[in-house]
């Protein structure tokens, strides 16, 4: 089953996210759903929020970009360090259609988060996956990547975010593989 995708302006977006107390059918199911409609989106992270779901969910499926990926299922994340060096990259996300930017972020994190299975996952992360993991953990931190912007790149965005918000800028299936 495919979700709607919520875009900028839209209040789940802004949420807090619960954590997850048990991973039953239903959140399978969820999931399952969101990966389909990641795939129909063509993009390559999904977080719940972005499916009207305040719950602390997110999947990542890198494989169209980077060899030795598969799909990724994080449930209750929790990145609790982040390493020194920053980089930059031009980040586009499903909720904010037509917009990319460049976004620094640090490189590598630590995260602790649940797989489908409920075991538990402590890993160090970098590379491209690392960027993708913090910008879908942040959309369960109720922030947007545009939100890292300085406020005068923010401002020249705003006559695109009015667009959005007022649905005449809708989410469109991109070769440029979203977040
Ligand atoms: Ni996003």
């Amino acid at each position: 089953m495919l979700y709607e995708i919520q875009t900028y302006g839209k209040d789940v977006l802004r949420t807090d996210t619960k954590q997850i107390p048990e991973i039953d059918d239903s959140i399978k199911q969820i999931v399952s759903n969101m990966f389909e409609t990641m795939y129909a989106a063509e993009g390559v992270g999904l977080a719940a929020p972005q499916v009207d779901k305040s719950i602390r969910l997110f999947v990542i499926d890198l494989s169209p970009l980077e060899e030795n990926e598969e799909k990724r299922v994080f449930i209750n994340p929790e990145i609790y360090a982040f390493g020194e060096e920053k980089g930059e990259y031009e980040e586009g996300c499903l909720s904010l259609p037509t917009i990319r930017e460049t976004v620094t972020r640090p490189t590598t994190i630590r995260i602790k988060y649940q797989d489908l299975d409920g075991k538990l996952h402590d890993e160090a992360v970098d590379g491209f996956l690392a960027r993708v993991i913090q910008h879908e953990y942040d959309h369960l931190e109720k922030t947007l990547f545009i939100d890292h912007l300085s406020s005068l790149k923010r401002s020249l965005l705003k006559k695109t975010l009015n667009k959005i918000a007022s649905g005449e800028i809708e989410v469109e299936a991109s070769e440029n593989f979203e977040l």
